[in-house]
């Protein structure tokens, strides 16, 4: 159980292009419309030092680093990013809304990447410790979407040049952790307009918790 006073964290998860970085400015707004104080972050980076590791792991060639290498740059920028930002303000009582958090290591290296759930799960254990998510927001779509509107956004990179079987196993694992904790998920069919997906993340919020004397709807 959450203790009363703390926020809320809110991870936004799915593939490239799936449009997390549009739908969270649009939470954060309804939340802050509602009063509630809310700090928009993203992983990995969000913290001077995990942006760094961002541009390390993000950039050069495809076969740059290995997947054991990839999560154990992901965990650092992660560990940097909970000690400056997500636990400092779930403390304050501010809600968190990440685009991406630890279940990005546990598909994008463990399941696509071939390290193994357990692995990834068991190396974030102590990092994690009680700093879990309360909502995840699956944002689904079928990774050719997601590339092609990428590419007409002139995006690119390491992980945009892997191989469609891996964009394909990064969905399939999504989808797999989405029933394997279906209180703790939500999935959104990211194919449709921006509003009507907009509509459904909003409407997951109702599976959080009542917070005493402030609502999030
Ligand atoms: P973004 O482009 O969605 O911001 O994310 C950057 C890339 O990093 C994306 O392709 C997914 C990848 N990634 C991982 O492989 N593991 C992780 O733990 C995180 C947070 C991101």
């Amino acid at each position: 159980m959450p203790q009363p006073n703390r926020g809320r964290l809110i991870t936004l998860e799915g593939g490239e292009g799936a449009g997390k970085t549009t739908q969270q400015r649009r939470l954060a707004a309804h939340l802050e419309a509602r009063g509630i104080e809310t700090v928009l972050t993203r992983e990995p980076g969000g913290t001077p030092g995990a942006e760094q590791i961002r541009a390390l792991v993000t950039g050069g060639a495809v076969d740059r680093w290995s997947a054991m290498t990839e999560l154990l740059l992901m965990m650092a920028a992660r560990s940097d990013h909970l000690d400056r930002v997500v636990r400092p303000a779930l403390d304050a009582g501010r809600w968190v809304v990440s685009d991406r958090f630890h279940d990005s290591s546990r598909v994008y290296q463990g399941l696509a990447g071939g390290l193994g759930l357990e692995v990834v799960d068991r190396l974030h254990a102590p990092l994690l410790g009680s700093t879990l998510p309360d909502l995840t927001l699956l944002l689904d779509l079928d990774p050719r979407v997601g590339r092609e509107r990428r590419r007409a956004q002139g995006g690119g990179g390491r992980f945009e040049d892997k191989h469609d079987d891996y964009h394909d196993r990064v969905r399939a694992g999504f989808l797999a952790l989405a029933r394997a904790e279906p209180r703790r998920f939500a999935v959104v069919d990211a194919a449709r307009a921006e509003d009507e997906v907009a509509i459904d993340v909003i409407d997951a919020l109702r599976r959080l918790d009542p917070q005493p004397g402030r609502s999030a709807e």
